[in-house]
């Protein structure tokens, strides 16, 4: 089968180990099932593993890809959820430590058949297109938990976004206008701070901007270029949600700011099967549908890779089959 892989490792120019090549069929083990895939999106965790980030070279080559829509064996129209839990682990989804998400440990997304625990699939529902639906397992799901689980705020709170354009971004701003908070949103150029403005955002700032306001919590992907103002942002008593640090991961803790404001510092990472679901309900129930960047044939995932290196997506990449 076709397949986009990883076959090698480059911290500086992760496109070096990225090839679209015949790959083996998947050999589903047991309570495993095959997935034919209709749509599967890119993820910011793609070019992480082709940098080497998350993955040990002896695994390569692997199929990338953590999200995907298709059909199973059994002719269901299915959404797969990226995480493949531990079958031992007896406690919270998501503080299973032997968890990993597909393109890890096993094959990914982004073929034209993928291997998962029958457990991993959810309906699609009819309402969402293939493409829809291949947008929600990574970026929508941990914008979800981040938002609506991990930063306790109340509709009708102010919430800041770091990072205008992304994946994760874009979901967060569309998922928390419609769950009626103030969104505001920091993005590095007048057309990425337009396009929050026709998503939902209350208020689109440059990079650093002294706000109006604190606010009650701040949604933290980008890591070391923002980490400081995001502690500047937030209110006496706020949240601060982090699940990415694309810019670096050692910025300046600011424990005196952190203790003296008496600040929450939430890590959050990807989001439980029953969140997906009830993610997938909250798209049917508002009529909100993810942020859709470009459309491209799996043959010329390079050129969606590319793009998303060279941070010119807005919303996400997703490769059709
Ligand atoms: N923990 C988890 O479960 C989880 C899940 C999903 C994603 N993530 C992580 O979250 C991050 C975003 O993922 P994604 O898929 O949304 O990636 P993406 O689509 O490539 O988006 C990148 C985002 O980062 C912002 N950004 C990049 N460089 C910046 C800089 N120098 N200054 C300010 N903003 C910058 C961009 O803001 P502009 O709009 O201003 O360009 C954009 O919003 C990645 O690091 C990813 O690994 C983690």
């Amino acid at each position: 089968m076709r397949a986009v892989l990883a076959t090698g490792i480059n911290p500086d120019d992760p496109l070096a180990g990225l090839s679209v090549a015949d790959h083996p069929e998947p050999q589903p083990a047991n309570g495993w099932i095959t997935v034919s895939v209709k749509a599967a999106a890119l993820n910011h965790h793609d070019l992480w593993t082709l940098r080497g980030i998350g993955i040990r070279e002896d695994r390569l080559p692997i199929v990338l890809g953590c999200d995907a829509a298709g059909v199973d064996e059994d002719g269901n129209e299915v959404i797969v959820h990226a995480v493949i839990g531990n079958p031992d682990w007896h406690g919270a989804e998501s503080l299973d430590p032997g968890r990993t998400l597909l393109s890890e440990q096993y094959d990914g997304t982004l073929a034209e058949r993928v291997a998962v625990p029958r457990y991993n699939l959810i309906p699609k529902p009819a309402a969402l297109s293939w493409m829809e639906s291949a947008c929600l397992p990574t970026a929508w799901l941990t914008a979800y938990r981040m938002l609506l689980g991990a930063s306790d705020v109340q509709p009708g709170g102010t919430i800041l976004v770091q990072g205008a354009s992304g994946g994760v971004a874009t979901a967060l701003i569309a998922i928390g206008r419609a769950a009626g908070y103030r969104m505001w949103v920091t993005g590095r150029s007048d057309e990425k701070r337009q396009r929050a403005l026709e998503l939902g955002a209350a208020a689109v700032f440059e990079p650093g901007a002294r706000l109006p306001e604190r606010v009650d919590a701040v949604m933290e992907t980008v890591g070391e270029a923002t980490w400081a103002h995001s502690l500047r942002a937030v209110r006496p008593g706020g949240t601060v949600v982090v699940s990415g640090a694309t810019t670096g991961d050692a910025p300046s803790a600011e424990l005196r700011r952190v203790f003296f404001l008496q600040l929450r510092v939430i890590g959050s990472t990807m989001g439980t099967k029953d969140e997906l679901v009830r993610l997938v309900r909250f798209l049917e129930q508002t009529g909100v549908r993810p942020v859709i960047d470009t459309v491209l044939p799996l043959e010329e995932a390079r050129a969606g890779f590319a793009r998303m290196a060279a941070g010119e997506n807005h919303g996400k990449i997703v490769f059709t089959l």
